[in-house]
């Protein structure tokens, strides 16, 4: 049985904690979508380790672990992302695998990134992490991509000269300022030299690992909501992070991609803009914002915060095929009382049935609240579902009930330590 990990919100539901105490069961951790736009955290042993590109698998030995053809590769944020992994006694040597069809993102990426952002102006920006993502995607879509197999080849530098003249006439007629190409090669180059040793035929890789029945868990980044075809367009990122890019990011077949995982919040955030139903623009989203720590991993930008979106949930639910839920910082809404879910969405008057494609219908929308009583204990460091105060297991019961997928796994603090496991999403039976 394989295992894919999705986001179920807007992005930073904790997933970097979950696979990380999965990655101890499965044999591959697999990044098949995005770049070093996400930040997942581990905390383990009293240390915090930020990933933005290598899959969290890396922290546990002898895992192997895969990015994806279907992630979009910085090669200098990979090659410092390694450099701090050797410095903190993490080698990926001989179990890091990085697809030779997964496309490179270059510096100019980046640089039209913030460009795109600054011409879209007030009201119409995505509020991306500005780290090159929507463009190195455009240029895999339009067909002038670089992929990684490229570095293997001789006229590498050629290719990479070619590809900074061509985007230097864009950037300078969007009125940025000239690419420096010398120096973008020089650079490019020398990282590139760094991934170099990493590039594998992943595809193959991973059907041997299919072929041996071995266990691959993917590790998905960002969330439903910011899937490029599933999310609130075009306040999404450019790939597809929920569970439906799977298949087409890691280069295996549909039907191996096994047991869903949703990984949610008991609340909700959301980084950049966009439509967020249950926002909370008061002193209650400020204190989920201090006590949840909601502050960007990859920019550091504060978090909107609101209450927990069963709607959104239960769409998340469809578009993924969840099959159970990982809760996590159970423990921010430990001094909240009463608490808030939201049941229902109406417009214009009307109660609407399901989640609106139209960014404009979201951002309209009143939600429709159904209020729980709080617990006001500590619940960090809860042994188990059952030693957690009843109203918290009714919180999560009734998250559970509206959403129609059980629990299977609870986080209640920063360490691997603090993860209870209900059911165990490896098991052939789900048991
Ligand atoms: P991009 O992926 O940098 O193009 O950003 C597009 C949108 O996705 C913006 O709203 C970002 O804030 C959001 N986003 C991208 N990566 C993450 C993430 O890892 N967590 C949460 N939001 C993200």
């Amino acid at each position: 049985m394989n295992v894919a990990v999705v986001g179920g919100q807007w992005g930073d539901e904790g997933k970097g904690k979950i696979i990380d105490v999965l990655a101890e069961r499965a044999d591959y951790i697999v990044r098949y979508q995005g770049g070093n736009n996400a930040g997942h955290t581990v905390e383990t042993g009293g240390e915090k380790f930020v990933l933005h590109l290598i899959p969290t698998g890396i922290l546990r030995p002898d895992r192997k672990c895969v990015i994806g053809n279907g992630v979009v590769v910085d090669p200098v944020a990979f090659s410092s992302e390694v450099k701090m992994l050797l410095s903190r006694g993490v080698d990926p040597a001989g179990r890091l695998f990085v697809s030779d069809r997964a496309h490179l993102l270059l510096p100019f990426h980046r640089r039209l990134d913030g460009l795109g952002e600054c011409l879209r102006g007030e009201g119409r920006r995505i509020g991306t992490t500005r780290r090159g993502i929507g463009p190195a995607y455009a240029d895999k879509a339009s067909r002038s991509g670089l992929r990684l197999c490229a570095i293997l080849r001789r006229d590498f530098p050629r290719r990479v000269e070619e590809r900074c003249r061509e985007a230097g006439r864009v950037l300078e007629a969007l009125g940025g300022e000239a690419v420096d190409v010398e120096k973008t090669v020089a650079e490019v180059t020398a990282a590139a030299q760094v991934v170099r040793p990493f590039i594998t035929d992943t595809v193959a890789l991973l059907h041997g690992a299919v072929r041996r029945r071995q266990r691959i868990l993917f590790e998905g980044a960002q969330g439903t909501l910011l899937d490029l075809d599933f999310g609130t367009y075009p306040f999404v990122t450019s790939s597809n992070a929920s569970a439906c890019g799977v298949a087409a990011g890691a280069g295996i077949p549909p039907s191996q991609v096994g047991r869903v995982l949703g990984v949610i919040k008991g609340y909700a955030t959301r980084v950049g803009e966009g439509p967020f139903p249950t926002e909370l623009n008061d002193d209650t989203g400020a204190l989920l914002r201090e006590n949840g720590h909601e502050y960007g991993a990859t920019t550091g930008r504060p978090r909107r915060c609101g209450w927990f979106d069963a709607v959104a949930a239960r769409y998340a639910v469809m578009v993924n095929g969840i099959e159970l839920w990982a809760v996590t910082k159970l423990d921010v809404l430990d001094r909240l009382d009463p608490i808030r879910i939201c049941v229902g969405y109406e417009y214009r008057g009307r109660r609407l049935d399901g989640f609106p494609a139209d960014s404009g219908v979201l951002a309209g929308v009143k939600p429709i609240y159904e209020e729980l009583p709080g617990w006001r204990v500590p619940t960090r460091g809860a042994g188990s579902f059952d030693d957690l105060p009843s109203q918290a297991r009714e919180y999560l019961s009734r998250i559970c009930r509206l959403t129609g997928v059980p629990l299977g796994m609870l986080s209640l603090g920063p360490e691997r330590e603090d993860t209870v496991v209900l059911t165990d999403p490896f098991a052939e039976d789900g048991a």
